[in-house]
């Protein structure tokens, strides 16, 4: 086969030679990914269709490159820049060595790039990768995820998901976080909602089953109060999960609003959509439409019609199935049922909860904070328990830094107070941004705020004098301290912030 004469130039070699390595490197993907049984995962798309065209056109384009300055040369000088080849002699030892070196040397190459690119290809669909990168702005995020129940799920299958349009709306955002990172202008912390977060029906859904009929659930609540003793108080609630229809079992419970048999949307007036002022809900088979406003700050005409109206789906209130942020007293709740913090140490409860509340510059300073303060209290207010139970004392310090390092991010300025969690209505409004017996239809129906709607306690108090019940429609809540019918009026989560009052 006969090429241009000026096509015999260094430029033009190198550019046939990346072009070679990269179509190689390419097929392999290509037949790589035909035999994965898995779904292309979306950063492999990152090597395959960016990454490794891009060489292959860098190639391309520098043959005719090479071939114009060629030209050009021969025009100048008359002369061609490799005017004769040399001859290769195998019967000359010396040349077929370095002929046996310089093949063997690029048989290795283009199979190192092969497995390398195999490598790239694995890699950036890791978690360490998305975890990993950028260690200070995602260190929250994927130290929560580590200890979630989600551990095992990547990153990609929440954040991403399948598809080219995602794909792309993905590396568009990503090029912007890149930057970001590298010129620290990245806000903290990160705010939510993100904006661009895929609809649960392509991530969530593809592993959870919304027609799945979940039957009452029994969760027991264990709660420790300030006082010197940490009184234990336990609630034992059914919680009426519940299903949304078109499968197996009812329409009911909770999961009433999943989108299947009945639709709820809503409109929000801050970023965050912790104010929900207006509510609508569409039974999909009847078509029979409700809407409710809120009779305590209700939404004008003008307003509602430049509002954007979002559907309800799982994020709106699962938004921390992964990066969960405990609180305080949450934490400090878990550990000391679980007996990681002994329950015996005087007022440890109080203690840990004040140390944990305070706001540190770094978790350095909070580590240390921490071992000052739990040392300090006892010498000064208990000083036998320093003397005779220093191991337990040791053992809740370490503990309570450990809860430190989970839960709480200086850097980032992450705690549980930065991001709302909305299942729930004990410490931020969650269900009661709907729920909270204010949101009205015209002809006077109510979104309901009955306490037995959602959850019947069957059991509650202290573990020595615990009021049961065999009725399904459960106790009346009891507050753990006297505080009148305060309950009842104010909700919960205006007193129950999460850390110390
Ligand atoms: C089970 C699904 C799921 C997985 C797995 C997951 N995330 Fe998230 N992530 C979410 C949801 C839901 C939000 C909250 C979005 C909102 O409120 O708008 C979120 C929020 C975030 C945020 C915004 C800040 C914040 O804390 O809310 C970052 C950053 C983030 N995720 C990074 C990651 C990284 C890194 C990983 C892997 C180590 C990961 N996510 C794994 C579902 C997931
Ligand atoms: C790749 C599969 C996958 C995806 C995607 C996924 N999950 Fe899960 N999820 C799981 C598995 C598996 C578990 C059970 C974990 C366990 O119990 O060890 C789980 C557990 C849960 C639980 C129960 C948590 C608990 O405390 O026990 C909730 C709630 C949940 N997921 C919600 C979500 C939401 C909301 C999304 C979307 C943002 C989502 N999941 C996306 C696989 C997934
Ligand atoms: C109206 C609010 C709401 C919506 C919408 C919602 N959930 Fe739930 N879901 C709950 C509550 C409350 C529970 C009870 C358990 C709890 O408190 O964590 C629950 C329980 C669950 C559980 C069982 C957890 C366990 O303890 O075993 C899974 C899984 C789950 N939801 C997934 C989903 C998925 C997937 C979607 C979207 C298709 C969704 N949920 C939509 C509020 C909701
Ligand atoms: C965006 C507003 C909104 C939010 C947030 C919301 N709900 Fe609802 N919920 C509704 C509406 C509207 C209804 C229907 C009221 C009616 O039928 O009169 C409803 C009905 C219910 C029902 C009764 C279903 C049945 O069997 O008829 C339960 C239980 C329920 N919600 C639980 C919850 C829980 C738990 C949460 C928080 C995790 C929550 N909801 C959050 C709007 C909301
Ligand atoms: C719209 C549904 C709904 C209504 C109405 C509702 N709750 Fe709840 N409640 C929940 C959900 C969801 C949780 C969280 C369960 C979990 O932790 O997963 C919860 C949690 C609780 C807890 C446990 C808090 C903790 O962390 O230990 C108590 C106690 C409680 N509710 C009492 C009440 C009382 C009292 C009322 C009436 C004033 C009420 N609830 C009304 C949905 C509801
Ligand atoms: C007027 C303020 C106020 C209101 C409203 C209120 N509480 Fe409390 N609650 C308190 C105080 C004060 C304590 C004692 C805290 C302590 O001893 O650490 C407490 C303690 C508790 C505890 C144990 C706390 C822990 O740290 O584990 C639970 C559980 C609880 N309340 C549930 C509720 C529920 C559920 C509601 C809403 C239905 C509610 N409270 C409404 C003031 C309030």
């Amino acid at each position: 086969m006969k090429l241009p004469r000026s096509f015999h130039n260094v430029i033009s070699y190198v550019g046939t030679a990346c072009t070679g390595v990269s179509l190689t490197v390419f097929l392999f993907l290509v037949v790589l990914d035909a035999l994965a049984p898995k779904e292309r995962a979306p950063y492999a798309s990152l090597v395959m269709f960016v990454l490794v065209p891009a060489v292959l056109l860098v190639g391309l384009a520098l043959i005719p490159t090479g071939m114009f300055m060629e030209y050009r040369r021969v025009q100048r000088t008359g002369r061609p820049s490799i005017e004769n080849f040399p001859v290769v002699n195998l019967n000359d030892p010396r040349q077929r060595n370095a002929f046996t070196i310089f093949t063997s040397a690029s048989v290795l190459l283009l199979f190192l790039s092969v497995f390398g690119s195999y490598q790239a290809y694995e890699a950036t669909e890791s978690v360490s990768f998305c975890g990993g990168m950028c260690h200070t702005a995602m260190e929250p995020e994927y130290t929560a995820y580590l200890n979630s129940p989600h551990a095992r799920v990547r990153c990609v299958d929440c954040h991403v998901g399948s598809g080219a349009e995602w794909y792309v709306k993905s590396k568009l955002s990503g090029l912007y976080q890149v930057y970001a990172v590298a010129t620290d202008a990245f806000p903290r912390p990160i705010p939510v909602p993100i904006s661009n977060l895929r609809p649960a029906q392509e991530t969530c859904e593809q592993c959870h089953w919304p027609q799945k009929f979940f039957e009452a659930q029994l969760r027991r609540q264990v709660h420790f109060l300030s006082d010197e003793e940490n009184s234990r108080w336990n609630i034992d609630l059914l919680i009426r999960t519940g299903g949304g229809g078109a499968g197996p079992g009812k329409v009911g419970g909770i999961h009433w609003h999943m989108n299947i048999d009945n639709k709820v949307e809503y409109i929000a007036t801050d970023e965050q959509r912790q104010v929900i002022p207006w509510v609508r809900m569409t039974n999909r088979h009847t078509g029979q439409t409700v809407e409710f406003m809120s009779t305590e700050s209700p939404l004008s005409d003008a307003d509602k019609a430049k509002a954007s109206i979002r559907t309800v789906d799982c994020m709106d209130c699962h938004n921390r199935p992964s990066h969960v942020y405990n609180s305080p007293r949450v934490a400090m709740n878990i550990a000391m049922a679980d007996g990681l913090i002994d329950p015996t140490l005087p007022s440890i409860k109080k203690t840990g909860v004040d140390l944990l509340t305070a706001t540190y510059a770094t978790t350095d300073e909070a580590t240390r904070a921490i071992q000052e303060g739990v040392l300090g209290f006892y010498k000064t207010e208990h000083p036998e328990v320093l003397r005779d139970r220093r191991e337990a004392v040791d053992r809740s310090v370490t503990e309570l830094q450990t809860i430190f390092k989970h839960n709480f991010f200086p850097a980032m300025k992450v705690r549980w107070d930065a991001y709302p969690n909305n299942i729930g209505h004990f410490m931020f409004p969650g269900c009661f941004r709907c729920h909270d017996g204010l949101h009205k239809s015209a002809d006077g129906r109510v979104i309901s705020k009955d306490c037995h709607s959602c959850h019947s306690i069957i059991a509650q108090g202290k573990p020595d004098a615990m009021q049961l019940t065999a009725d399904r429609k459960g106790l009346k809540f009891q507050h753990p301290i006297d505080i009148g019918d305060a309950w009842e009026e104010t909700p919960c989560y205006q007193c129950h912030t999460g850390g110390s009052p």
